[in-house]
């Protein structure tokens, strides 16, 4: 049977992202550390139960709202992207089998051209405060400099958006400058914002 994931142009993880080693992960009950895995079609309910809360469709450019069906289309174009190379999108997930969701964290826009890509990430309210998106992001990086062989990661947050920030700045990110970011279907979600940068040769 032919490997679903041969046409990809990078060797992406077969197996979850671990971040049961990250330091500054907090409060994580032993033996149930959260860790980053693909996105499949059975999460679509508790992907839409932790994607209710309204930053998330402020800051991020999930759909909104965020209803059943739109879960449905998250996961099916996380698969598509995934399968083409272009995108790499994982739920943050806890208990045995990974089965509940907090939030999802991802890096996007992966252009082998430029050698760069861009890192998001959202939590629902049960996930939130436990450092897992500085982990998730820092543990992203990590992969797409070290494993995948790009020279740049960046994040781009709303210039109000001060717990973003902090999770850049505490995964290592720097300050890059200010660009206008437009929003894929929302015209009035268009605005500045701050594009925090990771180097390889960091
Ligand atoms: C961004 C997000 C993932 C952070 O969640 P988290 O990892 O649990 O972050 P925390 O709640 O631990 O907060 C991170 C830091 O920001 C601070 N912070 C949180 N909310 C804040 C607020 N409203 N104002 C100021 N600081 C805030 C926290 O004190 C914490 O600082 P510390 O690390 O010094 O303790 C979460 O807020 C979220 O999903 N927001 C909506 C979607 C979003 O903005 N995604 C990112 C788009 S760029």
């Amino acid at each position: 049977m032919p490997d679903r994931h041969a046409a990809s142009r990078f060797m992406l993880p077969l197996a979850p992202v671990s971040l049961a080693l990250a330091p500054f992960l907090r409060d994580a009950p032993a033996g149930s550390a959260p860790f980053l895995r693909s996105l499949r079609p059975a999460d679509r309910d508790a992907l839409h139960r932790a994607g209710q809360a309204d930053d998330i469709g402020r800051y991020t450019s999930i759909e909104w709202p965020f209803t059943p069906e739109a879960a449905d289309r998250l996961i099916a174009v996380a698969i598509a992207d995934w399968q083409a190379g272009t995108a790499a999108r994982f739920a943050i997930a806890e208990g045995a089998a990974g089965e509940i969701i907090l939030g999802t964290a991802s890096l996007l826009h992966i252009f082998p051209e430029s050698s760069a890509a861009e890192i998001g990430y959202w939590l629902g309210a049960a996930g939130r405060g436990r450092g897992l998106a500085q982990a998730a992001a820092a543990a992203l990086a990590a992969w797409a400099l070290d494993d995948l062989g790009l020279a740049q990661v960046h994040l781009l947050v709303d210039l109000d958006n001060d717990a973003s920030r902090a999770v850049a700045r505490r995964a290592g990110f720097a300050l890059a400058g200010e660009e206008l970011w437009r929003h894929p279907s929302d015209p009035a979600k268009d605005g500045p914002v701050e594009r925090w940068a990771l180097d390889k040769a960091r």
